[in-house]
């Protein structure tokens, strides 16, 4: 399966932060905040990753991520010249995706939680069909928001409801079998011009082959969309990684656990990364001390 990291948008809602940066690079606590969403693609045993963000931003992530041989996976990287939305990508990487399954990583998603690694090895062996990731929120009004029946089905997806008839919102990390690239191709553009991820979703949840997983108490989902948010995230990085002595979001230590790379590559990043916590923690890894 491959993947792909969207990083594309003007980050309206963090202006003016965002008139000269763009949201994905800038830091949640101690690292840029696409490496996040990139651990759990890798996480998802997923390494051939195409990032796609603005022809302004593009370089940027080009320089900070390189090839992705430094963390044992293939990066390639497109443009999207407009906020067209986010089912867009799978338009912008058709070629690349050359029919097959992929995933698709929103690049201010933050999740965190037991059993993630499980749950995303599982929605990446589905055969057929698509999986989401619900979570429930006080504001799902912001969201893609979806409905269940009494045993648990999903009923109906609508996006950024007026009224949410439940407070489930669908995360930004989505899995797709090898017909995503044909069937974002048959989705128009919705009132406020953009191709939706939630008119694709409903499109699979119309066949019966949508799975939602519901994230329960022992995952935390963050967005980093709002000066809020942004602070929230960061705090709980701060606060799971300080107290607990683990790592929330760190690609070099996902690829060394997931055997992407060596201990020799390892340590390598850990030197780059000098005195930092973070070149810390990774030289305590390496040495087998967490
Ligand atoms: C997008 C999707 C929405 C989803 C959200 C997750 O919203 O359209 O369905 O719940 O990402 O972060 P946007 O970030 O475009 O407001």
């Amino acid at each position: 399966m491959k993947g792909i990291l969207l990083a594309g948008g003007s980050g309206t809602r963090l202006h003016p932060i965002t008139l000269a940066a763009s949201k994905q690079l800038l830091p949640v606590y101690d690292k840029p905040m696409v490496y996040y969403p990139l651990s759990t693609l890798m996480l998802a045993g997923i390494r051939d990753i195409m990032i796609i963000s603005t022809p302004a931003d593009l370089p940027q992530f080009r320089r900070l991520l390189g090839d992705g041989s430094r963390f044992g996976v293939q990066f390639s990287f497109a443009e999207q010249p407009k906020p067209d939305g986010i089912a867009q990508a799978f338009l912008i990487a058709r070629d690349w995706l050359g029919g097959q399954a992929c995933a698709l990583a929103l690049g201010d998603n933050l999740i965190h939680g037991e059993h993630l690694s499980v749950l995303l090895r599982a929605a990446v062996s589905r055969p057929e069909g698509a999986t989401v990731f619900a979570c429930q929120v006080r504001d799902p009004e912001r969201y893609g928001v979806v409905t269940f029946d009494e045993a648990g089905h999903a009923l109906e997806i609508v996006e950024k409801p007026a009224m949410p008839q439940s407070n489930w919102a669908v995360t930004g990390l989505y899995f797709y079998d090898k017909r995503v690239g044909e069937l974002a191709a048959s989705i128009q553009p919705s009132a406020r011009g953009e191709l939706e991820i939630t008119d694709l979703n409903k499109l699979y949840l119309e066949e019966g082959t949508l799975h939602v997983e519901r994230l329960g108490r022992g995952a935390a989902w963050l967005d980093a969309g709002t000066p809020d948010s942004l602070m929230q995230a960061a705090t709980f990085v701060q606060t799971i990684q300080s107290r607990q002595g683990m790592l929330v979001g760190s690609p070099e230590e996902v690829a060394f656990r997931k055997g992407f790379i060596d201990v020799e590559q390892l340590r390598a990043h850990a030197k780059q990364l000098g005195k930092t916590e973070l070149g810390r923690f990774l030289s305590d890894l390496a040495d087998g001390h967490v």
